[in-house]
């Protein structure tokens, strides 16, 4: 959840722990800290909020040093307070740690700590995770670095949960130690000094080498080398990756917001996600990731589809692009009820893992139980070498380019192009016809300059959104495809509003949610003329003749809907299968204009995290 960066080389820690922790911000915003070894000790410098104030706090108070670590933190135990940020020291005051992920087991690690005289001053899980850690440093025998190595897998032994952590010890001045186990770390690896990172992204300005740790392993930092080694022994087959310098696309341009440049950025990002992988020849879709025959893929008699939020929104429409294409029955699954329920699968099942960051863990615990009961399981994800894309046996990238915002956008409309290529795919492999994969692949062409068609209206949208931003519940319905993307407008709004916002299926309405129709509650009703337009229609009078107002989107030419509804958040009109696509844009604007006019923190809305790497 949180960020974590560690340096170690001969340059002032400091500000380059600020700068890449700053890059990091989007995971995890609650308080911040860093430790540096000042040649005498350990030095701390912690501050609840943002990370600027931790910046102030060291402008004002420098800390000199050319090793240390650093933190950005999304608490799960204890408030977000000066005393609780990270890093954390161990009993002596000459360790530091900062830790990614939830101890568990730590009540019961603490009693026993503290029955052996130990005194903790924070409410957090970590602050145990440091206290074993300096305990089996001092009760250890080896000598030298291997000495810090062995204290951290001695801990890593005694904690259930997961962890991914930096330490450092002032008896060992040119050391950093970082060990994972389910949270994300990176080495980046720089000229005569070397970086730790959950995230390649706060290392762009200073590597674009790195080396991504595996599960269980744990890596001896320094300078000029670094040495990986898992309980099973040293890591010898180590292979360094060239990423992305991703410094100039994060940038905000000239956007107020990262969301709203997100939000703009789809009209190439939908670009960068069917790039190459149509093929009119044939009528159908190429998606050479995914590791299947033709052969194999006719095989498939069902999918699941895993994901949590935007990503499960994303699986739902798929799962109605997929069922309509190629005629194959989808189940979609919150991955956190999957990775612990009792849910039977069918043989030859395929499964898909969806995630932006590619870290969640709630989808990266449903994958390893797909796997883990025998099913092939796919992933489509942004990130590159995330730890879902390395571990599902194929599939799909996104190659939407950051997202910054907290708020998935632009993920959101990639998910569903890709699952409208696997339709396609996955159609043309059975019934689907050739002319009616042709006009698939036409719509597909012709989406780009239909989504700036609906980005041009955003003026529209701001007023609209203007007028109901003081409403305090909002609802939000559609129907078949469109019920998703009630349940993404609905989730956006919540985001970055903090109005509450419920999404149902509009015919759900009469059975219990039209109690809460009155004219402070808008209705927010997904419908373009497609084959429920007709029931749509009802349900906007249903709401209509209970005082309530209606906020619709619908096709630009309906007349109809623009005489009845009180806003019309106008769309183009596309193939009905992409429909939702053009349809969920207007709610991403509405939901951006209604914070923005509210002076909420857009890109980084209250208690949220851009990637939640605990469950
Ligand atoms: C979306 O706006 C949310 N921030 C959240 O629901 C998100 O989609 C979810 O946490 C899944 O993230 P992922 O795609 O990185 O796995
Ligand atoms: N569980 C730890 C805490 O609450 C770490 C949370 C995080 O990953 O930021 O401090």
């Amino acid at each position: 959840m949180c960020g974590i960066v560690a340096y170690v080389g001969p340059r002032d820690a400091q500000p380059i722990l600020l700068d890449a922790l700053s890059r990091l911000e989007y995971r995890g915003y609650d308080s911040a800290g860093l430790a540096i070894l000042n040649g005498k000790g350990v030095e701390v410098r912690k501050k609840s909020g943002r990370i600027q104030e931790l910046a102030s706090a060291c402008q004002q108070k420098p800390v000199q040093g050319q090793i240390g670590i650093s933190h950005t933190r999304w608490a799960t135990h204890g408030g977000a307070t000066d005393i609780n940020a990270h890093p954390h020291l161990d009993a002596s005051g000459r360790l530091a740690l900062v830790h990614n992920g939830v101890v568990e087991n730590y009540l019961e690690l603490r009693a026993r700590l503290v029955g052996h005289g130990h005194k903790f001053v924070s409410e957090t899980d970590t602050e145990v995770l440091a206290h074993l850690v300096g305990d089996a440093f001092a009760a250890s025998k080896t000598k030298g670095e291997e000495k810090l190595v062995e204290a951290v897998r001695s801990a890593m032994k005694q904690v259930q949960g997961t962890l991914g952590i930096a330490v450092i010890h002032s008896d060992l001045p040119g050391l950093v130690v970082g060990a994972r186990r389910g949270s994300p770390l990176v080495i980046g690896i720089g000229h005569g000094e070397n970086f730790l990172a959950s995230d390649t992204q706060a290392l762009a300005p200073y590597t674009n080498r790195v080396v991504i740790l595996k599960d269980q392993e744990v890596v001896a930092l320094k300078a000029e080398r670094y040495d990986i080694a898992s309980p099973l022994g040293i890591r010898s087959d180590i292979q360094i990756e060239e990423i992305e310098n991703g410094v100039a696309t994060s940038d905000k341009g000239p956007y107020p917001h990262y969301m709203l440049k997100e939000i703009y950025e789809q009209t190439s990002s939908i670009q960068n996600a069917f790039r190459g992988r149509l093929n009119p020849h044939e009528a159908t879709a190429k998606l050479g990731g995914l590791n299947l025959s033709s052969h194999e893929l006719r095989k498939i008699e069902r999918i699941s589809i895993l994901g949590c939020g935007t990503a499960l929104h994303a699986g739902m429409v798929g799962k109605y692009l997929i069922e309509t294409l190629a005629k194959i029955p989808v189940e979609t699954h919150y991955a956190s009820e999957f990775r612990y329920g009792d849910s039977p699968t069918s043989p030859n099942t395929l499964f898909f893992a969806v995630s932006q960051s590619g870290e969640t863990a709630d989808t990266l615990g449903a994958l390893r139980e797909a796997q883990r009961r025998g099913f092939p399981c796919l992933g489509i994800c942004n990130h590159v070498s995330s730890t879902i894309a390395r571990e599902s046996n194929g599939g799909v990238y996104m190659h939407s380019g950051p997202e910054i915002g907290v708020a998935a956008t632009k993920s959101f409309t990639s998910q569903v192009m890709i699952f409208t290529l696997l339709g396609l795919l996955l159609g043309r492999l059975r019934s689907l016809s050739a002319s009616h994969g042709q006009e698939i692949l036409q719509a597909i062409e012709s989406l780009p300059q239909k989504i700036t068609q609906v980005l041009d209206r955003s003026d529209e949208t701001k007023k609209v959104a203007q007028k109901y931003a003081e409403a305090k519940s909002m609802l939000f319905l559609g129907r078949l495809a469109n019920f998703p993307i009630a349940l993404e407008g609905a989730l956006k709004m919540k985001e970055v509003t903090y109005i509450h916002a419920e999404g149902y299926p509009s015919a759900e309405l009469k059975h219990g949610v039209i109690a809460l129709i009155d004219k402070e509650t808008p209705t927010v009703l997904i419908a373009p003329r497609d084959g429920v337009y007709d029931k749509n229609l009802g349900s906007l009078q249903e709401i209509k003749a209970r005082g309530g107002r209606v906020i619709a989107v619908a096709h630009e030419t309906d007349a109809k809907i623009r005489d009845l509804a009180d806003a019309v958040l106008p769309v183009p009109e596309t193939h009905p299968l992409l429909q939702p696509l053009l349809n969920v844009i207007p709610l991403q604007l509405l939901s951006y204009h209604s914070a923005v006019a509210l002076g909420r923190d857009v890109d980084k809305p209250r208690n949220l995290a851009k990637s939640v790497t605990v469950e």
